[in-house]
C-alpha cells in the first residue's frame, strides 16, 4: 500500500439467501460479490437448470415421473421426486426471489470442491451462470486435513477414538453417519442396526443426542461397535486406516470429506440436493453403492429400506469382490488428485490465487469492497 492510508478491504461472501437480504439496505457499498452455496458445481448445474426450465416438482405432481436435466453436460434424468423442493413450498417466494437475484448479480461464485473431480460440470456452471466458478477445496484438508472438529466441538475425545480404531484391521470398519440435520427414528435404527450387526464387521455409528441413542447404545453393547452421541471428529475418523466404508447421507461436506479420505461409499440421501450428489459419487466417479432410497424425506414420512437392502449395499462397499476392489482403487485416486489441487501449484491453489487476484484488481480500480462471513 505504500504511503497511501490503508485500504480495508472486505470479501462479501455469503450463502445466496443472506446476500438476498443485504442486497436491500447496505449494497450500495459492495462492489464485490461472492456467493458461497456449500455445494459442488455438479449440483450446482442442475438447480440452476431446474430453475431456468421449471422442473420444480410441486405438491400433487406424480414424484414418479423422470426428467431430463437440460444443461447437465453428460445429459442427466432424475425422477422429480429426486429433485430439492423450491423454498416457495414454505411460503417463502419474496426470499427466494431475492436470493435469486442477488445470486445472479454475484460477480462470482466460491465452491468448495476442486477442479480434477468435476471439471466438465464447472465449466458448464460458469457457461450457464456467465460468471466465474472458484474451486477452492476441499476446504477439510487445510490444516493438512487431520482437523478433529468441522462445524462443532467433537463430543468424543479425539485419541479415545483413534485408539479404538488402532486397534482394529486396515479397512475393516464401517462408519455410518447421517450429518447435521437427519433425523433418526427407531424404526430405521433399528433396520440399520440389524443389517450392521449382520455383516459382522465393526462399526462406528454417530447419532445426535436424543435421537434414539439409548436403543442404539444398548443394542451395540456386546458388539464391535463405537457408538458416539453427538459430534464426531469425522474428517479424523474417515482418514484412519481402519475404516473401509462410509454409510452417508450425502451432504456436499461429508460427501467430499469421504473422496477426500478414499473411502468408498454407501449413498443414503435424505433430502435437499442430496440426491443429485448420490448421482455424482455413484454414477460419475463410480465410488458409491446406493442403499436404495427411492423417496425424500418430508416431515410426515420417514423413508424406508430394509435390513436386507442395507447389508447388501455395505457388503458390496466392504467387500464386493473385483468390482469392490475397483471401487476402492477408484476412489483412493480420487482422494490423491484431492490433495495435489490443494497443494502449491495445484488447481485449488491456482484458483484462490486468482480469487485474491481479482479482488486486489477491484480494490485497484478504487472500488471499496465488503467482507461478511457465513
Ligand atoms: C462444511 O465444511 C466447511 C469447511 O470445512 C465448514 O466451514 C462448515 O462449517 C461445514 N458445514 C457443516 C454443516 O458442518
Ligand atoms: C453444537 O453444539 C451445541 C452444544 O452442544 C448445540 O446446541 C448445537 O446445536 C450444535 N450445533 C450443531 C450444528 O450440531
Ligand atoms: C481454476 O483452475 C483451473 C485449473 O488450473 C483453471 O482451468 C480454471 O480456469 C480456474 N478457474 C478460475 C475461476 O480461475
Amino acid at each position: 500500500m505504500g504511503e497511501q492510508s490503508p485500504i480495508t478491504v472486505y470479501i462479501l461472501c455469503f450463502g445466496p439467501f443472506l446476500l438476498g437480504l443485504l442486497s436491500t439496505s447496505s449494497i450500495n457499498i459492495v462492489t464485490l460479490r461472492l456467493v458461497f452455496h456449500g455445494m459442488c458445481c455438479y449440483s450446482l448445474v442442475v438447480i440452476e437448470s431446474m430453475h431456468r426450465h421449471g422442473l420444480w416438482v410441486t405438491v400433487g405432481e406424480p414424484e414418479e415421473e423422470t426428467v431430463v436435466i437440460p444443461d447437465m453436460p453428460c445429459g442427466l434424468e432424475m425422477k422429480r421426486g429426486h429433485l430439492p423442493s423450491p423454498w416457495s413450498l414454505a411460503g417463502l417466494v419474496d426470499f427466494e426471489g431475492r436470493a435469486a437475484k442477488a445470486e445472479a448479480e454475484a460477480d462470482g461464485v466460491v465452491v468448495n470442491s476442486f477442479d480434477e473431480l468435476e471439471a466438465q460440470f464447472t465449466e458448464a456452471y460458469e457457461k450457464l451462470m456467465g460468471k466465474k466458478a472458484y474451486n477452492v477445496g476441499p476446504l477439510s484438508l487445510c490444516e493438512g486435513g487431520v482437523q478433529a472438529e468441522r462445524g462443532n466441538k467433537s463430543s468424543i475425545d479425539k485419541d479415545k477414538c483413534l485408539s479404538w480404531l488402532d486397534s482394529h484391521e486396515p479397512r475393516s470398519v464401517v462408519y455410518v453417519c447421517f450429518g447435521t440435520i437427519a433425523w433418526l427414528g427407531l424404526q430405521k435404527a433399528m433396520e440399520i442396526g440389524e443389517a450392521l450387526k449382520g455383516s459382522g464387521r465393526p462399526v462406528v455409528w454417530v447419532i445426535k443426542p436424543g435421537e434414539t441413542e439409548s436403543w442404539v447404545s444398548q443394542f451395540g453393547e456386546g458388539l464391535d461397535w463405537l457408538v458416539i452421541v453427538g459430534w464426531a471428529p469425522q474428517v479424523a475418523i474417515l482418514s484412519h486406516k481402519a475404516v473401509g466404508g462410509f454409510v452417508t447421507h450425502c451432504g456436499w461436506n461429508s460427501t467430499l470429506e469421504g473422496l477426500c479420505a478414499g473411502v468408498p461409499m454407501v449413498t443414503w440421501p435424505h433430502f435437499a440436493e442430496q440426491f443429485i450428489n448420490e448421482r455424482l459419487v455413484v454414477d460419475v466417479l463410480k465410488v458409491g453403492v446406493r442403499v436404495g432410497i427411492e423417496v425424500q424425506v418430508r416431515w410426515e414420512r420417514e423413508m424406508l429400506v430394509g435390513r436386507e437392502e442395507i447389508g447388501l449395499a455395505v457388503e458390496r462397499v466392504m467387500g464386493g469382490g473385483e468390482e469392490g476392489e475397483e471401487r476402492r482403487r477408484r476412489v483412493r485416486e480420487v482422494g490423491e488428485m484431492a490433495k495435489k489441487a490443494m497443494e502449491v501449484g495445484g488447481s485449488s491453489y491456482v484458483n484462490t490465487t486468482r480469487l485474491f487476484e481479482d479482488v486486489k484488481g477491484y480494490v485497484k480500480k478504487g472500488n471499496v469492497v465488503v467482507e461478511n462471513g457465513l
